[in-house]
């Protein structure tokens, strides 16, 4: 039978090393926060009801950053250690049974590989707990792990405790740890802070438990980097550079073209599909799809947008919350903000910015132009310099423009404004009242003519240089 996997991810202190107002778990790396990332880890060996996320500093900042419905929340008023974190979570686990895997919040590089190879080791073993360990050129500021001599673990020293001697160990503990769920909560009140800081330290669980004749053995990670902990901004960039590393590497093993991958920023829930090819310097974040056989040009940024197959973007477009239909074109320097959606096989080009706004299916705003609030029917051309005029100081209003319409450039339209199908502006329009279908609209000053009157001006200018 499988055994029960529950979670404990420990994320309640300040994390003063931080320097920050900000709790530490709630800091950003790879594109999320440092406890979402332990949480995606989990995620891969348990439900979400199993894993319980111990929260205390900024505790409603912190569950509000979960994202994952179901996470369970245990709060510990006041630190006073990993071990006390893990008892404050104790009334949220439901079950005694089966396995309990505490992992420190603050380690976002761990992968889920590790989480099973660490369960396999411990089921059934008959062991108290299994840790991970890995082993560090400097293991400055690590718990260092102290051997019996059959192997086993006898016991973990804090960096503040350790002895010179102890100082020169290598092998550390990441805070991963996988406990008999059992003898975790049947123990766990024996833990003294009988240390420096007089807090209840998880890490002396091994002792605890080799006192009751549980053994604890380990489980060697190679890979130190997975093991990362973040006390530090400068350990967050290492990171959030190791995080986005294996992002792009994930990608393109899927089928993502990325050129130059050091140079792009792609967030940890960001999707693309087969064949896309991602340009140098481009940053996709947040919740951003890409389909296939998309092209998304060098210094484009995308947040929180869907590109449908084979959507182009040129190079310099900054977008967010919209929609690239497929086979459209965007770019390059467009502008996208605010729920814009390009249909598709639509084009939008250099500077022209689009606002709230739907631009139908084939339709066309090449250069120049302000699309704000306005509903775009399909195969309409919108002139260079066509500007949506839609807010009157006070509110905003809409325009909508019908299928096939033909808006002359340097057009302002001046919103609440319908523009029917088939419709015409003349181009430099400043148009005020609806406009009827098939019909054409000017609203510009008429053309002056007066023959010769160039001619006789030089002839003017000649006659005066020569009194
Ligand atoms: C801890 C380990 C250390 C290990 C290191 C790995 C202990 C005593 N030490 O040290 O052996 O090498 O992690 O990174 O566990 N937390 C709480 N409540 C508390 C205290 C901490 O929830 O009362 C949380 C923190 O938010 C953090 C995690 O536990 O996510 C680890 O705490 P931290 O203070 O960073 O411990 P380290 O000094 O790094
Ligand atoms: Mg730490």
């Amino acid at each position: 039978m499988k055994e029960t996997i529950n979670v404990v991810i420990l994320a309640a202190g300040l994390g003063t090393r931080m320097k920050s107002k900000k709790a530490k778990v709630l800091h950003e790396a790879g594109g999320d926060t440092l406890l979402n990332h332990v949480i995606r880890a989990a995620l891969q060996i348990t439900q979400p009801e199993r894993i319980v996320a111990v929260v205390g500093h900024q505790a409603d900042r912190v569950r509000e950053s979960v994202r994952t419905a179901g996470v369970r929340f245990a709060e510990q008023r006041e630190q006073k250690g990993t071990a006390h974190a893990v008892l404050c979570a104790r009334d949220a686990v439901d079950s005694r049974e089966g396995l309990v895997l505490v992992l420190n919040g603050d380690g976002p590089l761990l992968q889920a590989t590790t989480l099973h190879r660490l369960v396999t080791k411990q089921s059934g073993s008959g062991l108290g707990a299994t840790i991970v360990t890995t082993r560090l050129a400097d293991p400055t500021g690590y718990g260092r792990i102290l051997w019996d001599t059959e192997g086993m673990i006898a016991g973990i020293v804090e960096q503040k405790a350790a002895t010179p001697s102890q100082l020169e160990i290598k092998e550390v503990n990441p805070g991963c740890y996988c406990f008999d769920a059992a003898a975790l909560w049947r123990h766990i009140d024996d833990v003294q802070p009988n240390n420096p800081a007089h807090e209840y330290y998880i890490t002396d669980m091994v002792e605890v438990l080799n006192r009751q004749g549980l053994r604890v053995a380990s489980l060697l990670v190679e890979d130190e980097t997975e093991l990362l902990g973040i006390n530090t901004r400068v350990e967050l960039a290492v990171a959030d550079k190791l995080l986005r590393a294996r992002k792009a590497q994930a990608l393109m093993l899927a089928g993502v073209t990325i050129e130059q991958p050091d140079t792009v920023t792609i967030d940890a829930d960001v999707q693309a599909g087969e064949d896309s090819i991602v340009e140098a310097n481009v940053q996709l974040r947040g919740t951003t799809r890409i389909g296939s056989n998309c092209r998304v040009g060098t210094g484009t940024v995308l947040r929180d947008c869907i590109v449908e197959d084979g959507a182009e973007i040129l190079p310099y477009v900054v977008a967010e919350n919209s929609v690239i239909g497929s086979s459209a074109y965007v770019g390059p320097f467009a502008r996208l903000r605010m729920n814009a959606e390009v249909r598709p096989a639509a084009h939008v080009g250099n500077f022209v910015e689009l606002k709230n706004t739907r631009l139908g299916e084939g339709s066309k705003a090449n250069h120049l132009a302000y699309l704000g609030d306005a509903s775009i029917g399909s195969k309409v051309n919108v002139g260079a310099g066509t500007i949506t005029c839609n807010y009157d100081g006070e509110r905003k209003h809409r325009t909508t423009i019908g299928e096939g319409a033909f808006v002359g450039s340097n057009s302002t339209l001046v919103a609440p404004l319908s523009i029917a199908e088939g419709a015409y502006i003349g181009a430099g329009s400043t148009i005020t009242k609806d406009v009827e279908s098939d019909s054409l609209a000017l609203g510009r000053a008429h053309q002056v003519d007066k023959p010769g009157w160039a001619k006789k001006r030089r002839a003017r200018s000649k006659e005066l240089a020569t009194k």
